[in-house]
């Protein structure tokens, strides 16, 4: 088990360190675990000049598995788009053609109350969005910003190819079927083509899964439904711009983007895995940030690269028996918690690690 560590910006390195402690605690209980750590995104700037350098890539090509903390930070915004943070992240998906991104949106019982909605909407709530990663327009070309008529425009590409369109949907069926067997295809066919062919082509795909109900919903539509009653969702897959915006919406539903883990897969299910928040530079190096969603992604990595679902449970059933005794980081704190209950970053680590 070769994983790349790449902690990365901002809470970044706080919440890796608490997961490789979690990897850590597995390898001695025998499994064949190996780090290894690299640099990514601000920091590998700093170091050599590019968001995602050569020796990075190696590493992560090398390896069954990489850990990624989170990149970015306002000390690089004013820096060219090359050499942003981001791109490292843009790259290193792409470069690894980890082209499935996996964002399940699960509420723990004992944080129905951190969400924003009432616990009848959410309570329950267990929904994967599946979200297409390296096409779309945050990829096409052509892309920029040019002089034109004397102004400047700014223009980008939606554009999705056939073949990527059925990879994606076969990995959201094959999902769906595992699950509650409802897939609902998020696009917006009525203004733009490009999402025209993504739902022709989803259609297409669904002749092969008869188990699974398929729904199409408009992303404008969806994203009202997603806060209205989300529990009316399983499986959601989409493109790589609405799937971003979706699955942050979808976090909140979960009383915090502090809790989602992701998995970002190749064809051979060889992963990427992070928590679906940035470096949240403004909390950085406090020890406050809330590193179960970094956790949690360990647990997707033991399901889905190494076949050990066993571990990944462990992993869930640690989280689950940590919020039941009432620890809580400050962002899925109750306002009315008491103090003692409100742990920092390390403590949270130390107690997923006693339970484990
Ligand atoms: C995410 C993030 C990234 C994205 C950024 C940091 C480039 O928002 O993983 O959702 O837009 O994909
Ligand atoms: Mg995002």
């Amino acid at each position: 088990m070769k994983i790349a560590v790449l902690p990365g910006d901002g809470i970044g390195p706080e919440i890796v360190a608490q997961a490789v402690r979690v990897l850590e605690a597995l390898q001695s209980d025998g499994l064949p675990i190996e780090l290894e750590n690299g640099l990514i995104g601000g920091c590998a700037v700093d170091a050599t000049g590019e968001p995602y350098p050569e020796a990075t890539h190696r590493l992560a090509s090398q390896a069954d598995a990489v850990l990624l903390g989170a990149v970015g930070g306002p000390k690089y915004d004013s820096l060219p788009r090359q050499q942003r943070p981001e791109k490292g992240l843009l790259a290193i998906r792409k470069a690894l053609n980890l082209f499935a991104n996996l964002r399940p949106a699960i509420l723990y019982p004992e944080l129905a109350n951190a969400s924003s909605l009432k616990f009848d909407v959410v309570a329950g709530l267990d929904i994967l969005i599946v979200r297409e990663l390296t096409g779309d327009i945050y990829f096409g070309e052509p892309r920029g910003i040019e002089t034109r008529d004397g102004q400047r425009v700014g223009f980008n590409t939606m554009i999705y190819s056939e073949s990527e369109i059925k990879r994606i949907a076969h990995v959201a069926f094959q999902a769906a079927s595992k699950r509650q067997g409802k897939l609902c295809s998020v696009d917006k066919m009525n203004v733009l083509e490009c999402t025209q062919l993504w739902r022709d082509v989803v259609i297409e795909v669904a002749k092969d899964y008869p188990d699974v109900a398929l729904s199409h919903m408009l992303v404008d539509n969806a994203a009202m439904q997603l806060v209205r009653n989300p529990k009316q969702f399983d499986v959601i897959v989409t493109g790589n711009m609405f799937g971003d915006i979706l699955s942050d919406e979808a976090s909140m539903l979960t009383g915090s983007i502090g809790m989602l883990p992701s998995a970002s897969l190749d064809q051979s299910n060889k992963g990427l895995y992070e928590p679906i928040h940035g470096s949240a530079p403004d909390i950085a190096g406090k020890d406050i940030a809330n590193p179960l969603a970094t956790i949690l992604s360990v647990a997707m990595m033991m399901r889905y690269t190494f076949n050990h679902e066993e571990s990944a449970k462990r992993i869930e059933q640690a989280i689950k028996k940590v919020l039941v005794s009432g620890r809580r980081t400050k962002d899925i704190a109750e306002s009315n918690s008491s103090l003692g209950s409100v742990v920092g970053t390390r403590a949270m680590g130390d107690a997923v690690l006693s339970v484990l």
